[in-house]
């Protein structure tokens, strides 16, 4: 069975909780690897809709086993509320949900910090203000609290008092009484540990006896930290490479990274975005997509598709195949642009700039295609798409030079063409 990583092509939200859903099928273990509760992965399952934030899209099958990996940043309140809203609907995740203990813990004042460093900044990031910036930094600081530091009361009150005089030295926090802090964090041990593993030593046993793994990526690839437009990302590897780093799995254990990508292109927070159109038809994408953020609400930037950054995401990913989301998103559209190149500094290109945030400055070249004008909604088989659609999806195909492996045409499990 093959071990798969499932990676966001463009800027987060391809719907990615669906596919890893779908995929899971065929898995053993789902295990999640960057990002925090700033993802909000939304799957429909019998008409029923689950919005998961930081536990894998997997558990939502009885069987499966669910790994939250060292590379993720962990609320505890997070993650309590997520596990009884699955109780509640009678999802249990006792024996199936597994937790590294090397993933860090995002504090209760993180949220605040978040806020604190946006205000700060001329240029806002946009960020979900879950606290995942500041996380990330007391980890990369390597005064971070692991989830296994939940079990020791002196490491927690040595490192609570570290952080604290750190951040109060900076003028960055309301006062925070340490000892109130690590009574917090304290009570969190009893509900945390029985999910304590060494992730990286799990997963390799379980694919040593042939089990197969699931990768799940969150954001997406024009997200990650180093290869996305930043600063305008999320302070995490977002790419296929994280996966590793995230798991502590060496890359010859992979067989196959899948690339999820919509049919048009959506971005939530501020940054380049070449392909965004601000007028009615941009309304109309957002509208007949849902464009709304799963985490914040936030109504989501839309606009055409861009082959030039998929060229790169496919690229950095190592994507052996694609799945398109949304098509049918795009049926009533008479006419429906891609945009093939940029002008950028007066001279026509396929490549990025070398600074990500440039991408401000480039202005897209589009090739037209006739839309389908009919409903795609539901269709499971590759040869009942319209010849226009198909047309559309030839395109990508080409372009990108990586096979589409899946395409979405609703948001049900069911609504999925399997085309190899
Ligand atoms: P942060 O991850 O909350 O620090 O936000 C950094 C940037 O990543 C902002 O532009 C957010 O809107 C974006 N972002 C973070 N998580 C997601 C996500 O799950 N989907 C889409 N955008 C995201």
């Amino acid at each position: 069975m093959p071990n798969r990583i499932v990676v966001g092509l463009q800027w987060g939200d391809e719907g990615k909780g669906k596919i890893v859903d779908f995929l899971s099928q065929k898995a053993d273990i789902v295990a999640r690897y960057q990002g925090g509760a700033n993802a909000g992965h939304t799957v429909y399952v019998n008409g029923e809709k689950f919005v998961l934030h930081l536990i894998p899209s997997g558990i939502l099958h009885p069987k499966k086993i669910c790994l939250i990996g060292s590379g993720v940043v962990l609320e505890p309140e997070e993650l309590k509320r997520e596990i009884e809203m699955l109780a509640a609907r009678g999802v249990k995740v006792e024996g199936r949900l597994k937790i590294s203990a090397g993933a860090h813990i995002v504090l209760p004042f993180h949220r605040e910090l978040d806020l604190w460093e946006e205000a700060r900044r001329g240029e806002k990031i946009g960020t979900t203000g879950r606290g995942i910036g500041p996380a990330y930094s007391e980890k990369y600081a390597r005064r971070g609290i692991r989830a296994v530091d939940l079990l020791s009361p002196e490491k927690l009150s040595r490192k609570v008092n570290d952080i604290l005089s750190c951040r109060n030295h900076a003028g960055q926090l309301s006062k925070i009484d340490p000892i109130g802090l690590v009574q917090q964090l304290r009570s969190y041990e009893k509900f945390i540990s029985p999910y304590l593993v060494d992730g990286s030593r799990f997963l390799n046993e379980a694919i040593k006896k042939r089990k197969s793994v699931l990768f799940e990526g969150a954001q997406g690839s024009l997200l990650d930290v180093d290869f996305g437009t930043y600063p305008y990302a999320t302070p995490s590897h977002t790419i296929a490479g994280g996966a590793l780093t995230g798991t502590g799995v060496g890359p010859k254990a992979i067989d196959e990274v899948i690339g999820v990508m919509k049919a048009y292109t959506t971005r939530v927070g501020n940054g380049p975005f070449p392909t965004e159109l601000t007028g009615l038809e941009g309304e109309l994408l957002r509208k007949t997509g849902e464009e709304f953020g799963a985490t914040t609400g936030r109504p989501r930037r839309t606009g055409w598709l861009d082959l030039v950054i998929l060229k790169h995401a496919c690229r950095i990913n190592g994507t052996d195949k694609l799945a398109i989301m949304k098509l049918d998103v795009l049926d009533n559209f008479p006419e429906i642009e891609i945009c093939v190149a940029y002008e950028y500094k007066g001279k026509k290109t396929d490549e990025l700039p070398l600074d990500l945030c440039e991408l401000s400055e480039c202005k897209p070249v589009y090739k037209t295609y006739t839309g389908w004008k009919s409903s795609t909604r539901g269709i499971t088989r590759f040869a009942k798409l319209p010849p226009n659609a198909r047309k559309y999806l030839a395109t990508i195909e080409k372009t990108l030079g990586v096979p589409i492996s899946l395409i979405s045409t609703g948001p049900e499990r069911e609504a999925t063409i399997v085309k190899r």
